[in-house]
């Protein structure tokens, strides 16, 4: 019997949607999609086997199978430099599209939403888990669908803020930098000492589902009690002890080191401010592996130049690829270009969900991950 009412995307449905992802997800080394060139498959939208597939202009280069699976379902272009475009470029696309795939580093306001919804665009399928780059308000005004790509991320950003907490703790940046330098004067008891983790505590501000991967990295691998705020009460926390508080001043005050988990929206802008880093302690770090506005960049930049702050570690910055001088020069700090979801396995399986909801939405199916 047919579930969608359209054989091709009965044909999408019973081999993509309730398999392959589930499948990667699970460890399997390859798809069971063919190898497929992008540089065959990109930028002419002819191809004789199109017949009936919708086409999705994607703004960046994907993993090879990723891009292999989205072009068994739609006709994709392909941005084959995978340079940043402009707004024009993705206005242009989107018009001419059925659906535009952006991603976290495309800013798609209401100008090219418009542009899409006067042409053939229906559908935004962002690649990323993070929608604070996309006019949703525009987009809802225009009857353009957005999907987005969470959960498969959970991990891979989890273990980046691990990464960045383990490297300021050990000083790992710095002990890297002198040894590359040629300055290492050999092995001695007070070289580069950093601060054990065992026993200290993790504040966390946000426990979704990354908030409690690193709660649970944390507590069960290195020993550090976990405070946490959240907006909603969380009661299905059993594994390891963590203690949900009132306000975000109360975590602030307590933790040896902070991470931000929470979404960038209006509430959330700068929800660390210079009010609430001057209430912690001296010694404590900030982790943000969430998004660059839920800090004030100039007051964290401040303490940690005026020793109020002991480091930073910091994957996500507010005008990114553009980063603050005055974060640049502050002391302490471990700065990495957004590579919390950058893993193959991650990044591969963020495509899939994206071809997921596209297909979905294609064949007439509510969207797997609706904004
Ligand atoms: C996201 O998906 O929003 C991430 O920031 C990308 O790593």
């Amino acid at each position: 019997m047919s579930q969608t009412g359209c054989p091709f995307f009965d044909a999408v449905f019973c081999r993509y949607i309730k398999n392959p992802l589930k499948q990667y997800m699970r460890g399997q080394k390859r798809l069971y999609f063919p190898a497929v060139s992008a540089q065959t498959m990109a930028m002419t939208n002819t191809d004789q086997s199109s017949a009936g597939k919708p086409s999705i202009f994607v703004t960046r280069r994907w993993p090879a199978d990723a891009e292999a699976a989205l072009s068994q379902y739609f006709i994709p272009t392909f941005n084959l430099d995978d340079r940043p475009l402009s707004a024009a470029e993705m206005a242009a696309g989107f018009a001419s599209h059925d659906a535009i795939a952006p991603t976290v580093s495309d800013k798609i306001g209401a100008d090219i939403i418009t542009a899409g919804a006067n042409g053939k665009g229906r559908l935004i399928a962002n690649f990323g888990v993070g929608v604070n780059h996309i006019d949703l308000g525009a987009a809802a005004a225009a009857g353009i669908a957005v999907s987005n790509t969470p959960g498969v991320l959970t991990d891979a950003t989890a273990d980046l803020a691990l990464t960045l907490i383990l490297m300021l703790s050990r000083r790992a940046g710095e002990g890297e930098r002198e040894l590359r330098a040629g300055e290492w004067q050999g092995w001695r008891p007070t070289h580069l000492m950093g601060r054990a983790l065992q026993g200290k505590t993790l504040g966390i501000i946000g426990m979704g589902r990354i908030g409690k991967a690193v709660a649970q990295r944390a507590a069960l691998g290195f020993g550090m009690k976990i405070v946490f705020y959240n907006r909603s009460r969380i009661d299905d926390i059993s594994a390891y002890p963590a203690r949900q508080l009132d306000d975000v001043e109360s975590v602030c005050q307590i933790a040896d080191c902070l991470s931000l988990h929470c979404a960038a929206s209006a509430d959330t802008f700068h929800i660390l401010n210079a009010e609430r880093l001057a209430m912690m302690k001296p010694d404590a770090y900030v982790i943000n592996t969430a998004r660059g506005d839920v800090i004030d960049e100039t007051a964290l930049a401040a303490a940690l130049s005026a020793k109020q702050l002991g480091g930073a570690g910091l994957d996500v910055f507010q005008g990114e690829p553009v980063i603050d001088p005055a974060l640049l020069a502050a002391p302490n700090t471990v700065l990495l270009p957004h590579l919390g979801s950058a893993t193959i396995e991650t990044r591969t399986a963020m495509g899939l969900k994206v071809v997921e909801n596209a297909c979905a939405f294609f064949a007439g199916q509510p969207l797997i991950d609706p904004v």
